[in-house]
């Protein structure tokens, strides 16, 4: 027995009197005198049902809580004058319930499903109740349509998916691992993957020419709202492509998928160098709607007497910026100012200091008010103002320092003053980041700024440490939707990028072995990328949480709030890993 022939939100007022079956859950239910009325609802919409006193079924009727489930054959019937709801598809018919054929009754829910107000760790204790909310239904909708979309476009342009291994060694990307211990060979783990980074570049070796695959990603790092420990990348690796090509099919395909699921076209996507990125927004993912951009300020200040920023302006490490706020002296308070001191000092800023143009036209700057004036001579304030083009009414903020504090703090007091002041300019605005550093300086030497595979330009081959790397990533809002590069297809160039990462040749050999014996064995020219696609669902749908487009995402803590993994596990089966648990840990018991 069939039981459904129609979606709640299906039947319309084309069925008048034709006798339908639909199933959903209760979304309300209403006693008037006998007659009950319930609003049925499944992804589709909703459609009322009545029942009837002299239905067999009244008795069961009346106990069907919110959210129960039933299903129902019944017949199309108008809706009595005075109740037709033109807001619902289904709004000028009812349907009157002739057999109830299934149900099952929901105990109390304790809470309402669409209620915006309903605390995250509620809604992750209960996830399928969250499901069914109209905000998950939607994302997870949308999320499977974007995903078509993208197929669809990589399938039409030959790419061939292909699955690689989940247990399998290390891969550097960054984060921590997660490690499987191996029963059969104790003391010796498998890794999560990191990214299939290396499983993609050995299938252009293998000849598989364009490949893609939706691949689960595992990386054991802090989490952010834009983070999960287990995530899903689009993986894509080309042959015979260089860094141009690879990034034209790609925009292609954002492109197209744009187009398909968001009805929206765009121009080419702008590019902005890296160094141009870092310079005038202090982050390596500008978000192109903010108009807040630095004015660099080095060059001005470098022979001033206020050490605060002549000292920084003459270091290698150091930098002062000034973040133009038009209209900024009249919009903040004092409290303000003290509310965003606050707030850089919390990134490590040592201050913020200020200058309010109140008016150009008085002499000696008279018309500014700033507790740095007394600092600085005319000379320099001339430059700043003329360099910060400053008009009557702004506000003009200063960041110096150490030049990753002051790129982090200042390009976060640029995102919360945009959102605050609705200064973002609406919809999606893309940009291409190239020419990125093959390496930064960290404190334990030189790490990859992308992983070790990256290819560097040609142009700079011969000097490694500060070459530019062929790489890329697609920006969106200030969001790193992906990123990729030309790989080195030489294993002497591999080695020296090993070398310089501090990886000697033995360590290279037993982690990297099977990659550099590819590298010589046939090797194309080879590049891809990869996007983060829940990130992309993210921004797309304009959440806050990457896990309001996940259905089973991890807290904040990297656990499952619902199934409560990472569960305990009992002795004998660390055991039988070759593993025990130190007195003292949680060892899960016997
Ligand atoms: P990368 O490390 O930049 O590149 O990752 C690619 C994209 O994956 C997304 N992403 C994440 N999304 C959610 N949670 C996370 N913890 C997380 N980490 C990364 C981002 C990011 O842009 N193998 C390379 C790609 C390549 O070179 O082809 C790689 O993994 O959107
Ligand atoms: P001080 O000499 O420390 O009293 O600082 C004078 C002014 O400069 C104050 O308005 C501080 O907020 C500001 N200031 C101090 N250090 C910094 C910094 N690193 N960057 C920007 N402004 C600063």
């Amino acid at each position: 027995m069939s039981l459904r022939n129609k979606y709640c939100g299906q039947v319309t007022a084309t069925y008048l009197d034709k006798i339908v079956k639909v199933s959903g859950w209760v979304a309300k239910s209403r006693d008037h005198g006998g007659v009950i009325f319930i609003d049925l609802f499944d992804h589709t919409g909703v459609v009322q049902l009545v029942f009837n006193p002299d239905n067999p079924s009244f008795a069961i009727a009346e106990k069907l809580s919110t959210h129960s489930v039933v299903s129902i054959e019944g017949q199309v019937i108008p809706r009595p004058e005075g109740t037709v709801n033109p807001n619902l598809a289904s709004g000028e018919i009812e349907i009157s319930v002739k057999k109830l054929l299934w149900h099952n009754i929901a105990a109390p829910l304790g809470f309402d499903v669409n209620d915006p107000k309903v605390g995250e760790d509620v809604r992750a204790q209960h996830r399928v109740l969250d499901i069914r909310s109209d905000r998950m239904q939607k994302n997870l909708r949308f999320r499977a349509t974007m995903i078509k979309s993208l197929r669809g476009y990589l399938e039409e342009q030959g790419f061939l998916e292909v699955e690689t291994p989940i247990l399998t060694r290390s891969t550097p990307e960054g984060a921590r691992d997660y490690l499987v211990p191996s029963r059969q060979a104790p003391g010796h783990a498998f890794a999560l993957p990191q990214s299939p980074q290396q499983f993609k570049q050995m299938l252009m070796m293998g000849g598989i020419d364009r490949y893609y695959q939706f691949a689960r990603c595992f990386r054991d790092e802090d989490l952010r709202a834009d983070r999960q420990p287990e995530f899903t990348q689009l993986d894509m690796e080309m042959s015979f492509m260089s860094a141009q090509e690879v990034c034209d099919m790609m925009e292609g395909m954002v492109k197209s998928m744009f187009q398909e699921c968001m009805g929206q076209t765009f121009e080419a996507f702008p590019v902005m160098s890296y160094q141009d990125a870092m310079t005038y927004y202090g982050t390596d993912a500008p978000d192109l709607r903010n108009p807040l951009k630095f004015v660099p300020l080095d060059a001005q200040l470098a022979d001033c007497d206020f050490e605060v920023f002549k000292v920084p302006a003459l270091s290698s490490e150091g930098r002062v910026v000034a973040l133009r706020l038009p209209g900024g002296a009249s919009l903040l308070s004092r409290k303000d100012l003290d509310h965003y001191t606050k707030f850089v000092s919390k990134l490590g800023a040592k201050g913020l200091a200020y200058i309010k143009v109140n008016d150009l036209s008085l002499p000696d700057f008279g018309g500014l008010s700033s507790p740095i004036l007394k600092f600085l001579d005319a000379s320099h304030i001339q430059a700043i103002l003329d360099e910060s083009q400053v008009s009557d009414g702004d506000l003009l903020f200063f960041g110096a320092g150490d030049e990753r504090i002051v790129n982090l703090s200042m390009s976060a007091l640029a995102k919360d003053l945009a959102m605050k002041l609705s200064l973002l300019k609406e919809g999606f605005e893309f940009v291409w980041i190239k020419d990125f550093p093959m390496f930064e300086k960290t404190d334990d030497g030189l790490t990859a700024i992308h992983h070790p595979f990256t290819a560097p330009l040609e142009e700079d081959r011969d000097q490694l440490v500060t070459a530019r790397a062929q790489a890329y990533d697609l920006v969106l809002n200030g969001s790193e939707l992906g990123g990729g590069s030309i790989r080195i297809a030489d294993p002497k160039l591999q080695q020296e990028v090993f070398d310089l990462l501090g990886i000697p040749e033995d360590q290279a050999q037993e982690e990297f072995g099977h990659l550099l014996a590819a590298l010589s064995q046939g090797c194309p020219v080879h590049g891809g990328l990869a996007f983060g696609i829940d990130r992309m669902a993210m921004v797309l749908m304009n959440t806050t949480s990457i896990r309001d487009v996940i259905a089973f995402p991890k807290t904040q803590t990297a656990s499952c709030a619902l199934t409560k993994a990472p569960g305990q596990v009992s002795r004998s089966q660390w055991r039988e890993l070759g593993l025990t648990v130190k007195q003292g840990d949680t060892d899960g018991g016997s």
